[in-house]
């Protein structure tokens, strides 16, 4: 039996405490314990991005870390990003060029490219697209995402 562990960390600004499953993944106890759903689960295995979190400062795979390991850290989802309005150039740029279709990938997508964004330097669509590699979408074939996050480098 996964015995239960007290973990206690900062989710988008909050502090929590909470008994988790030892084994539980860090975006199973986002999305089942704490309702933050924006973080996705495709894969499973560290490959397609979906479930992307921050976790102090790094964008990590919330498929591959556990909830204990997230043990005193400072998470940050989706929710607490688009309510800091951290993301709101890269999500207006990605609304107004059609980045999106279903969806699915976009939270994880927003994520990786704030990840470039931060960095603020100046980069070429081919460093873009190395950058999102490992957020897959299956709907736009990227080049309206690129374009939405060139648009937001090129800002400054
Ligand atoms: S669900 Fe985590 S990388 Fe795919
Ligand atoms: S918009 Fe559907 S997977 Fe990216």
């Amino acid at each position: 039996m996964d015995p239960a562990l007290t973990i206690t960390l900062t989710v988008n600004g909050t502090q929590v405490t909470r008994s988790v499953p030892a084994r539980q993944h860090l975006v199973d106890f986002l999305r089942e314990d704490l309702g933050l759903t924006g973080a996705h689960l495709g894969c499973e295995h560290g490959v397609c991005g979906a479930c992307t979190v921050r976790v102090d400062g790094d964008i990590v795979r919330g498929c591959l870390m556990l909830a204990v390991q997230a043990h005193g850290c400072r998470v940050e989802t989706i929710e607490g990003l688009s309510d800091s309005k951290e993301l709101a150039r890269l999500q207006k740029a990605f609304h107004e060029r059609n980045a999106l279709q279903c969806g699915f990938c976009t939270p994880g997508m927003l994520l990786a490219a704030q990840d470039l964004v931060l960095r603020k330097k100046k980069v070429s669509r081919e460093e873009i697209r190395s950058h999102i590699s490992g957020n897959y979408c299956r709907c736009t074939g990227y080049q309206a995402i690129v374009d939405a996050i060139e648009e937001v480098l090129a800002q400054g």
